[in-house]
């Protein structure tokens, strides 16, 4: 029993010694663009600087908009193959349905997680009834890439409803666990490679350590306010993006006493596929071949179409 004491006593000491936070690889600001029928996202990447950040392709900030009425524009048909959309509202109703006869409503709070795999159609629209009402239309789209065995897997969904998404609150800190773990609680989606995708809502004053796998890749999001990344608490403002360096096992974010309003940021992690990528548009494969093959099936139906 002493020695496994000494141990453990070692074990605790070693683990606090190896602890490293994070430093900022990047700051870079997202560019507004215009997206499906020509609704306003503010795109974190992929853009001139960064193509992407394996394992992720893309991180898309839809709005947020205010609707006035017949002002409502979504993005309809439109296929998806080898990766995932993960779509995140914080405002509004979207309204999806897709070419395995799927549909449903995203509503504030709440996730979809979509792997498209060996491929879907889909249209994603501003729900009938809430843009005639008008309002504000507010949310996220990432996309995952999947891992070569995988990109032609079955497509599946996992809708996720805001009250079964963990939150947890503590010291002016309040945190959404989509996926990954995070101040104890563990997020109930399922994800084909490990992925931690977090959103963090911090008073001014407030700061957080999240651990993050030395192994894992981290950028984070800023949604509303001002925030202090890394170690060397660089700053960084609403729709910016922060690339971290890989070495490390902590990030730590705070929010300036200064501020006024609370600091909204998106932390978002995976383990990099270490992959070839080849893209077009909405495919996303390993080869400029499976590229080919892509379109010829969409082009050939062989993705299916949205019959009802
Ligand atoms: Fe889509």
């Amino acid at each position: 029993m002493k020695q496994n004491t000494t141990n453990n006593q070692n074990l605790v000491k070693n683990e606090t010694s190896n602890a490293k936070n994070r430093s900022v690889l990047q700051v870079t600001t997202a560019k507004t663009t215009l997206e499906g029928e020509g609704f306003v996202v503010h795109r974190a990447f992929p853009n001139h600087s960064l193509r992407e950040f394996d394992p992720f392709l893309l991180l898309d900030e839809m709005g947020p908009i205010d609707l006035s009425e017949g002002e409502a524009k979504g993005a309809p048909d439109h296929p998806h193959r080898g990766f995932e959309t993960v779509t995140y509202m914080i405002d509004g109703v979207f309204e999806h349905k897709d070419s395995q006869g799927h549909s449903g409503k995203i509503r504030a709070g709440d996730v979809q997680w979509m792997t498209a795999g060996s491929g879907v159609i889909h249209s994603e629209m501003p729900e009938k009834e809430f843009s005639q009402k008008g309002g504000t239309l507010h949310g996220f789209q990432l996309w995952v890439n999947l891992p070569k065995k995988d990109k032609m897997m079955k497509p599946r969904y996992q809708d996720l409803p805001a009250d079964k998404i963990p939150i947890v609150q503590n010291d002016g800190v309040k945190v959404k666990v989509i996926a990954g773990e995070s101040m104890g609680k563990q997020a109930v989606i399922e994800t084909r490679t490990p992925i931690m995708y977090l959103h963090f809502t911090l008073q001014p004053g407030a700061k957080v350590t999240q651990t993050i796998p030395q192994n894992y890749n981290a950028f984070a999001y800023v949604v509303n306010g001002k925030g202090l990344f890394g170690d060397e608490q660089k700053p960084a403002h609403k729709e910016q993006v922060i690339l971290f360096e890989q070495d490390g096992n902590k990030i730590a974010i705070k929010a300036p006493n200064d501020t006024e309003s609370p600091l909204d940021v998106l932390l978002i992690a995976g383990v990099p596929l270490g992959e070839p990528v080849a893209r077009y548009g909405p495919f996303v494969m390993n080869t400029e071949e499976e590229i080919r093959q892509a379109v010829l099936d969409y082009n050939s139906g062989k993705m299916g179409k949205i019959d009802f």
